[in-house]
């Protein structure tokens, strides 16, 4: 593969490696799987796929709770596995790049299992964040050494025998490092040469602006805030340029993606400085909903701020983004046909863009998941009452017309709806009115204009409802309101999310347009 920084503009296809394809049988996907499914998505059409946590692991959180940084779980195959899915991935013409879970380890971890056994001030706790309890517990006085609570839910502290406290900002069962320990740094330096010696085109970083907390670790607000002691500290981007150091170390080009959470793409844009990491997350596209002013919003301050931005609409963590554009609409099928208009904005954007697996199916949120079948952490700390993120993890349907649809021979850990017969790999394949047709063609188009558009983008004059966004001579036209609207001048149209009604895009639709420039 070539020298180029292919991470720039790559569509990068995230699989949830428990949920896509299960060879052995057990009703849990595994390397093995995926790579029997690599001519999919090599036909697909991406250029590179993200593995989600396969290390060896309790499952407490569906893996990012790893308990041996430099191993396979049995669960998901072994390292001769890893190896040969890295060089068939390789053969395919697909980079490949694995999660890391820096943050915060499995509590069975032998690091954190020493640090328990511990005394307080040892070197072995000093790994983690233990800390004691405030001196004075009156009546109703707080116990925990401060009011940080658990994404999870809950406080982020779990006492231990001897009356210390361990934060954990996720599970009880994923103690967070103390990155301020050399030994920690060290380790994880390590972990990354580990992984970049079997040959991985590059890491994406879970919870990326974690890793660093306030000194004192003072009470918070809600909210990521420039002002919050939990994340995106100012010491936390010294890691990255020691990662960045380690990743160009390395022959060919190894690329870095930061799981990034913050309230400003300003904020965003500090973690992609030319000696950190190579990109971050825009949750802030995700997180927008259907609007142009809001897309336009997004794009703007994202492309003011960001050099080399990525785009994602959908991931092991959200709900689907077909069934989210859906929600408050009148009729909730709607929410297809504009995840098909948004795939078509996104592809057409400056920079990168994320697929989650399934979405090239038009896969729906499963919102009936029976309690007992749930396993997100967030679902059972909640008692139910937060439904969690099971219902974006069923395991693909690929073919057949019975669960669990080729997904392996064992059942699946989750089980799929009997109507996703309709959404098959398999059915779709044969079917150019699919969804996953017209992913084909939409990955298609944006790779016969690689190399052909500028890095940059204008916007067009539009009605109030719709963009129009040009890049070089392809324009993208989208239309998010309720009234039909005419299309700008073009040579011809190159790809559309539905029919067009002669000149104008219906509602709910987005085109490629192919203008004399
Ligand atoms: C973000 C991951 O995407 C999510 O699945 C996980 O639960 C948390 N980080 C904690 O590791």
């Amino acid at each position: 593969m070539e020298d180029s920084p292919w991470w720039r503009d790559a569509v990068v296809y995230e699989i949830y490696v428990r949920s896509f394809a299960d060879a052995s049988g057990d009703g849990v996907g595994d390397l093995a799987g995926v790579r029997s499914r690599l001519p999919y998505l090599a036909a697909l059409g991406v250029d590179a796929i993200w593995l989600t946590p396969f290390y060896p692991s309790p499952m407490a959180d569906g893996g990012y709770d790893v308990a041996d940084y430099r191993d396979v779980d049995p669960l998901f195959g072994s390292l001769a596995d890893f190896d040969d899915l890295v060089a068939d991935a390789h053969a395919h013409g697909l980079r490949l790049m694995v999660d890391i879970v820096p943050n915060h380890s499995s509590s069975t971890h032998p690091w954190f299992q020493k640090a328990l056994a511990a005394p307080k001030g040892s070197e072995e706790r000093d790994r983690y964040m233990f800390r004691d309890g405030p001196s004075s517990t009156g009546d109703g006085a707080r116990q925990e050494p401060n009011n940080w609570l658990s994404v999870f839910g809950g406080p982020a502290w779990t006492q231990v025998p001897d009356g210390q406290w361990y934060l954990h900002l996720f599970a009880p069962q994923q103690p967070d490092f103390n990155w301020r320990n050399p030994e920690v740094r060290e380790e994880f330096l390590d972990v990354l040469r580990f992984w970049l010696d079997r040959g991985i085109d590059g890491f994406r970083i879970d919870v990326a602006m974690g890793l660093i907390k306030a000194p004192g670790l003072p009470d918070t607000d809600p909210g990521f805030g420039a002002t919050s002691p939990i994340w995106s500290r100012p010491e936390v981007h010294d890691i990255y340029r020691d990662w960045r150091r380690v990743l160009d170390s390395y022959p060919g080009v190894r690329a870095a993606v930061g799981e990034v959470w913050t309230d400003s793409a300003e904020d965003l844009a500090l973690y992609v400085r030319p000696d950190e990491l190579h990109q971050s997350f825009n949750f802030a596209w995700l997180e927008a909903p259907w609007s142009a002013t809001a897309f336009r919003e997004v794009i703007d301050a994202t492309l003011r701020a960001v050099p080399a931005p990525t785009w994602v609409l959908s991931n092991h963590d959200v709900v689907r983004h077909t069934t989210r554009y859906g929600e408050g609409a009148p009729d909730p099928s709607i929410g297809l046909a504009r995840g098909y208009a948004a795939l078509l904005a996104m592809l057409a954007l400056p920079g990168s863009a994320y697929l989650y697996q399934g979405e090239e199916l038009g896969l729906p949120e499963v919102k009936n998941l029976p309690p007992e079948a749930r396993q997100d952490p967030i679902f059972i700390r909640s008692k139910g009452e937060v439904l969690g993120r099971d219902g974006c993890r069923v395991p693909l349907p690929w073919s057949g017309t019975a669960p669990p649809f080729g997904f392996g021979t064992g059942g699946s850990w989750l089980p799929q709806p009997a109507d996703w017969a309709e959404l098959t790999a398999e059915r779709q394949a044969a079917d150019p009115s699919s969804t996953l047709a017209f992913y084909r063609r939409a990955l298609a188009a944006r790779r016969a204009l690689r190399g052909a558009l500028p890095d940059t983008m204008s916007w067009l004059e539009a009605p109030s409802d719709a963009l129009f966004l040009a890049r070089g001579r392809l324009v993208c036209a989208i239309n998010c309101g309720t009234e039909p609207v005419r299309l700008p001048p073009h040579e011809r149209v190159l790809i559309s999310s539905g029919a067009l009604d002669g000149p104008d895009l219906p509602p709910d639709t987005a085109a490629w347009l192919y203008t004399a420039g």
